[in-house]
């Protein structure tokens, strides 16, 4: 877990967070902005290169960049309608960089989740939720993930939300559920639930998935 130690000089905040050994060191150079260097890991005999990586909000001239990047064979417009979240002010886009290539993203809502399965329980106001969170498969397993989460999390802290959760896979991505557990989120205990999502193929054909999830939860 990060060790975090944060100054403040006017508006601009300076937060430096050691992390352990796997996950490397990281400095916040101005609010909202996150450098960090991942260092190099074995894979097999060779030594993967250190990977540098700028997390920060989504910017609008961007968003073609990452509908390209990320998903190129659809036309549902999601990096657009994630910036509309952070532009009506319910919550930021972050969009980890290596060099000039956007290789993750999560997007963080100030509360939430709105899924009448979660909120006849909880009380979500002052709940930050994540969504919407991917790693390029070719930068998969280096950190980039937990870097992006725990940004978000530093963000929702300081936004005085309680508690962060998020919805995974119930048992189709235990991947992602390890990733969630090593950094402390806790089944919420009450069960799985369906969530739906409409997806636009590059054709313009709409589909409807469906997965039944469960939630995550963890205090600030
Ligand atoms: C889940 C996902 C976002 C993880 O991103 P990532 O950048 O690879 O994650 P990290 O490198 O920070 O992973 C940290 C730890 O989480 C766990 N983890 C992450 N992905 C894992 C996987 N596929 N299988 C098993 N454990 C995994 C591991 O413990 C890992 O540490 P390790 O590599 O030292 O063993 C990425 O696999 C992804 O984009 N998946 C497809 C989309 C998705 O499922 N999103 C989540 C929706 S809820």
């Amino acid at each position: 877990m990060a060790a975090v130690s944060a100054l403040r000089s006017g508006k601009t905040s300076i937060i430096k967070a050691k992390f352990h050994s796997s996950t490397g060191f990281s400095s916040v150079l101005a609010c909202g902005m996150i450098e960090l260097s991942i260092p190099g890991e074995e894979a097999g005999n060779k030594m993967r290169d250190t990977l540098q990586i700028t997390i920060k909000p989504v910017e609008e001239a961007q968003l073609d960049i990452l509908e390209q990047a990320f998903d190129p064979d659809s036309l549902s417009k999601y990096h657009y309608k994630r910036f509309e979240v952070q532009k009506s002010g319910a919550g930021v886009y972050l969009i980890a960089w290596h060099n000039y290539t956007p290789v993750g993203h999560f997007l963080l809502y100030w509360s939430g989740p709105y899924d009448a399965q979660v909120t006849r329980y909880l009380d979500i106001t002052s709940r930050a939720f994540l969504q919407a969170g991917a790693t390029k498969s070719e930068f998969q397993r280096r950190g980039v993930a937990t870097a992006l989460i725990q940004e978000a999390e530093r963000l929702a802290a300081e936004k005085r939300c309680t508690h962060i959760g998020l919805e995974v896979g119930s048992t189709d991505n235990p991947g992602a559920k390890r990733l969630y557990e090593k950094l402390g989120y806790v089944d919420w205990g009450r069960g799985e639930f369906e969530i739906q999502w409409e997806h636009i193929d590059k054709h313009g054909n709409k589909r409807i998935f469906s997965e039944m999830v469960t939630y995550m939860q963890k205090s600030l």
